[in-house]
């Protein structure tokens, strides 16, 4: 195991109901003047946009608002936000939403403070050193911002899709009622399960030796997806299942199981690219990318993916040939995917295979290469696509 600094300064606020103490939190962690960011309008329509606001109301809190966030945030309505931000002296930012929504308003805070302009963070000209307070009602289990220091926006003029990350973005707290998620859209719910189990994944492909104890929780995670997602996709308003999904989001990506390993990321550079020029779900595009890249790297090491195929998705080991249980469990996973409704190849997706030579170019590495687990050329990273475009089940 590598040596590690783990920080998770985050106050998670789990159960029925418990959107209504927000308020009273906010005020605990120093806000007195709040801008509350949400989406597109499902806040506004479940009603938790006004319970949100009542909460703040009754713990005597000002705040001003700004909605039409969308999936894959723009940089627009950021500068927006900060705009906003300045003039109304907010200091403490609550987002009722999902990772689009948190990630526009860590982008918000993070440029608030900042003298240039916000975008520098996103194309790595400068460094996040201070942010106003953050935290977060959460309404879908997915990208895990709630409790990750990361946030990514995508460029409305050129499409580019860039993250940036800092622990000073980490949320202040975290509400996170499971009852919540019971109106989202089936599509939506397997979407978030799809980059759940990425999240680990990114993790769990690792060139560190010895790491028992976060192999063993990345596949507790895995393991609770397999088991819920099926469960909510067809009973949606089924609240246990959906706390134990909820629950998984967040322990996926706060990098508790990923501490003290190398990682990999290359499955979310890679897709990136395609919500970015698509505008699809993020975690629609890791259905098709994660599978295809784990083809590719396989052979790297074939016993790892043998362990995932046992481990996580009961395939029986085959010890005269590793790489074939290595593949079974691909499979497994790809099948997985498919049957919570998600698309697995580019033409489910909504993505063309004569854009490749373009999705590579804007992945922008040129003659370099990227990745923990397996470094992959700009010609690697075509050969995934190439994979992803035509994968069948
Ligand atoms: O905008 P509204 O009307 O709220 O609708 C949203 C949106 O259309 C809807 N929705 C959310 N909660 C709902 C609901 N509809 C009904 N009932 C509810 N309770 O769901 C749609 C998707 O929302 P979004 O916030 O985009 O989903 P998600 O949480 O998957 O976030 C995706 C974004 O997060 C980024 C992705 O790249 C993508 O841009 N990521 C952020 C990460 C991070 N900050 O740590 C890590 C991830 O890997 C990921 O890259
Ligand atoms: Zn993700």
């Amino acid at each position: 195991m590598d040596n590690f600094n783990f920080y998770s300064p985050t106050e998670f606020v789990f159960g029925r109901g418990r959107e209504n103490e927000a308020g009273e939190l906010v005020k605990k962690h120093g806000g007195s003047k709040v801008l509350v960011h949400f989406g597109g309008g499902s806040a506004v329509r479940s009603g938790l946009l006004d319970r949100v606001t009542a909460s703040l109301d009754k713990a005597g809190v000002p705040y001003v608002s700004l909605g039409g966030v969308k999936p894959n945030p723009r940089d627009t309505l950021v500068y927006e936000g900060i705009e906003l931000c300045r003039k109304e002296n907010v200091d403490f930012i609550l987002c009722v939403g999902g990772g689009s929504v948190i990630d526009s308003a860590k982008a918000i805070a993070a440029g608030v403070v900042y003298d240039g302009d916000f975008w520098d963070f996103y194309s790595g000209k400068a460094v996040i050193e201070k942010a106003v307070p953050v935290a977060t009602v959460l309404t879908i289990a997915a990208a895990g911002s709630e409790g990750s220091g990361d946030t990514v926006v995508t460029q409305e003029s050129t499409g580019l899709k860039r993250g940036a990350g800092s622990n000073a973005l980490r949320p202040r707290f975290s509400i996170m009622n499971p009852e919540l998620t019971c109106t989202l859209p089936a599509f939506q719910t397997a979407c978030g399960a799809a980059d759940i189990m990425a999240h680990v994944f990114e993790r769990y492909f690792t060139n560190t030796q010895e790491v028992e104890i976060t192999d063993r929780l990345c596949e507790a995670v895995l393991c609770t997806m397999v088991k819920e997602a099926p469960r909510v996709i067809a009973d949606p308003n089924n609240y246990e299942a959906r706390a134990n999904i909820m629950w998984a989001g967040t322990v996926a990506h706060t990098n508790i199981v990923g501490v003290g390993r190398s990682q990999d990321w290359n499955s979310h550079n890679i897709e990136h690219e395609l919500s970015g020029l698509y505008d699809v779900a993020h975690g629609a595009g890791l259905a098709v990318i994660m599978p295809s890249w784990m083809e590719f790297v396989m052979p790297h090491n074939p016993m790892r993916f043998a362990q995932m195929a046992t481990r996580v998705f009961g395939c029986a080991m085959n010890f005269e040939n590793p790489e074939a249980t290595a593949m079974e469990g691909i499979r497994c996973f790809r099948r997985f995917l498919k049957e919570l409704g998600l698309p697995i190849n580019f033409a489910e997706l909504g993505a063309k295979e004569e854009d490749i030579p373009v999705l590579v170019e804007k992945l922008g590495l040129g003659d370099g290469r990227t990745g923990g687990f397996v470094q992959l050329s700009s010609e690697d990273v075509a050969q995934i696509y190439r994979i992803a475009a035509r994968a069948t089940v």
